[in-house]
């Protein structure tokens, strides 16, 4: 069966041009149960941790740089099929080629600022929820 939860960021970006609320509700309205939620700020060492997998690509400084310079809002999200429902919910990395209504079509500036995190396996999915959250954080 398809996994039921995925993970999200709403990144510096989004937080700072005031889009936290049209997001989540965009969320919630595409039939996804907020599972966790809270703002927090990355550190460098846990941006760089994050996204170790991208520790060799070129962009990779700018991306710490950017994901540790503003808070973020970090969620666990519920639904049948969630890993890639909520992938076609965000729509492709670079908002340029982003299908019309999806969030980062609609929120996202660049293919490095582009709004929100999204897991690409119901393993990561899991890892990066228990990067974010506790146990006791997580309903
Ligand atoms: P995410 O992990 O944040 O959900 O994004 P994604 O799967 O769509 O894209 P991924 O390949 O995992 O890249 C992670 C994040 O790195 C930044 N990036 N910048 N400047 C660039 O060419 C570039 N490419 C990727 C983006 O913030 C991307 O979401
Ligand atoms: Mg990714």
């Amino acid at each position: 069966m398809a996994g039921k939860r995925t993970f999200t960021m709403i990144k510096p970006d989004a937080v700072e041009a005031g889009n936290v609320g049209g997001i989540l509700e965009q969320i919630t309205a595409s039939g996804f149960r907020i599972v966790a939620l809270k703002m927090t700020q990355m550190t460098t060492a846990d941006a760089e941790e994050f996204y170790a997998v991208h520790k060799e690509r070129p962009f990779f400084g700018e991306l710490v740089a950017f994901m540790t310079r503003g808070p973020i809002v970090s969620a666990v999200l519920e639904k049948d099929n969630a890993v890639d429902d909520f992938r076609a919910l965000i729509g492709a990395t670079n908002p340029a080629d982003a299908a019309e209504g999806t969030i980062r079509k609609k929120y996202a500036k660049s293919v490095g600022e582009n709004a929100v995190h999204g897991s690409d396996s119901d393993e990561n999915a899991q890892i990066e929820a228990a990067f974010h959250f506790s146990g006791r954080e997580m309903f």
